[in-house]
């Protein structure tokens, strides 16, 4: 018997669908981590959010091809800081919970998101 990857413990593609539209308009509703998508085109923001639909799919274990930019490239002089980055995981932590995923997928993602802290915080 094969481990199953945290993709199929997650649900799948339309599990991460639903997380990924629930994230999102957090983000963009937070006083102060709005500043990120302030001028953003309709398309600049659909484009982002499929982009991290595959990344999140593919890195959890889809066989979803991920066509976007390396995280350090992509947040590189954002100016991304400490407190953004609290805000951040407190959203995704809401996400999880309105979403119900329990450990140990909870842990799985949340240790997977701390992981790219490095890469994404100046
Ligand atoms: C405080 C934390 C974060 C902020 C403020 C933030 C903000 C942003 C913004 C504004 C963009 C759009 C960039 C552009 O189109 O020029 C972006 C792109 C992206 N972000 Fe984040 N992000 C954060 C953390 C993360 C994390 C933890 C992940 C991964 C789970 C992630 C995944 C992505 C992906 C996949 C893209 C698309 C890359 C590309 O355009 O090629 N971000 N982020």
């Amino acid at each position: 018997m094969t481990e199953k990857t945290l993709y199929q413990r997650l649900g799948g593609y339309d599990v991460i669908v639903v997380a990924v539209d629930d994230l999102l308009p957090r983000l963009m509703a937070d006083d102060t981590l709005g500043r990120f998508w302030k001028n953003r085109s309709k398309d600049g923001i659909a484009r982002e959010r499929q982009l991290l639909i595959d990344y999140l799919a593919n890195a959890s274990g889809g066989s979803m091809y991920y066509t976007g930019r390396a995280m350090k490239l992509s947040h590189d002089g954002m100016g991304i800081d400490q407190n953004d980055w609290t805000r951040f995981t407190g959203h995704v932590a809401a996400s999880l919970d309105h979403l119900g995923v329990k450990d140990p997928e909870r842990a799985d993602v949340v240790g997977f998101i701390e992981s790219l802290k490095a890469e994404i915080v100046d």
